[in-house]
């Protein structure tokens, strides 16, 4: 019997986190939820160790949701060192440190994207306000991004270059670094796929709310089955999630003028509308994923 965790930012677990530690039940095995926070790294003369108070945190596989989103730079430093600690004592972790991190920056995912030839909406990701302004110029239609987010939370489109100036320069004096996006004009909808192991687990189309640019479900966004995943939609989003070294990913995908565009490559993506829309478990698949991992 193993011990796999599910370690996220909050203190009480969300859905795709009590979805995870039923299946880990189900399966036979010890589930324990623990926020990043309650993790220590004591250090004691030679010996290293990360405990949950007075004891030796030890488990064989760890499921990592969330290191925290509205949190300090010293803290976000200290957490990357408990689950570097953490992938170092051997445990499985999903997703790896690594890949958790660079799909986590909107700038890195397109960076790794645009390298391996996946196709990306032109980006500027820049802190010199009058080189925004004048990109912004150049695409007529864009959008503004935090370069850290999700659900479609604070993206705005614009295709005033003035307005988009105030916008920016707001941005700046909170230290914000600028993420200019051309706009990508779809047909009311994008694909999500979420990959599991090398292969597209499910998909689904998400459907616009009439009027809107964003198909996010919390944004009113809707999910229809996709059920026919052509082998390019496919190979594109197992590569776009091996490109950030995911072991699993929800990868958001646009029906471009000229072809499909990858806009997000997502670590630790939400699955309850995928799940509800499609009848099937991720968390199920996830859970079979990581026990073979921890077996090998
Ligand atoms: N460059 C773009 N052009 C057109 N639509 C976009 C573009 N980038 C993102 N979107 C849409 O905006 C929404 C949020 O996009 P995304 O980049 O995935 O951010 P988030 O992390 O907030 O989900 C999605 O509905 C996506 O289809
Ligand atoms: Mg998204």
């Amino acid at each position: 019997m193993y011990t796999i965790a599910v370690i996220a930012d909050s203190q009480i677990p969300d859905r795709p986190c009590r979805d995870l530690l039923q299946a880990i039940k189900k399966s036979g095995h010890n589930a324990k939820y623990i926020p990043i926070s309650r993790i220590s790294v004591v250090v004691d003369g030679e010996n290293v160790e990360l405990r949950l108070r007075e004891v030796k945190l030890q488990v064989d596989g760890a499921f990592l949701r969330s290191i925290g989103f509205l949190i300090d730079l010293e803290q976000f430093i200290r957490r990357l060192t408990v689950l570097r600690l953490l992938e170092e004592s051997g445990a499985i972790v999903l997703n790896p440190l690594e890949g958790f991190l660079k799909s986590r920056s909107k700038l890195e995912t397109v960076v790794e994207l645009a390298r391996r030839g996946i196709p990306v909406p032109r980006t500027v990701c820049t802190e010199d306000l009058y080189y925004a302004y004048v990109c912004c110029k150049e695409m007529s239609e864009f959008v503004l991004k935090p370069i850290q987010g999700s659900r479609g939370f604070g993206a705005v489109k614009l295709s005033d270059p003035d307005i988009a100036f105030q916008v920016m320069k707001t941005l700046l004096s909170y230290k914000k670094p600028l993420y200019v996006q051309k706009f990508v004009p779809k047909p009311g909808r994008d694909i999500r796929a979420l990959v599991i192991d090398g292969e597209v687990f499910a998909c689904m189309y998400r459907i616009a709310p009439e009027g809107s640019w964003k198909t996010n479900i919390a944004q009113g966004g809707r999910g229809t089955v996709c059920e026919k995943v052509e082998p390019e939609l496919r190979e594109l989003a197992i590569k776009a999630t091996e490109a950030l070294g995911l072991v699993y990913a929800g990868v958001d995908i646009g029906e471009g003028p000229s072809g499909y565009v990858v806009f997000e490559v997502n670590g630790s993506p939400d699955w309850r509308e995928l799940a509800q829309v499609t009848s099937k478990n991720p968390a199920e698949r996830l859970v079979e994923v990581i026990i073979s991992r921890i077996k090998r």
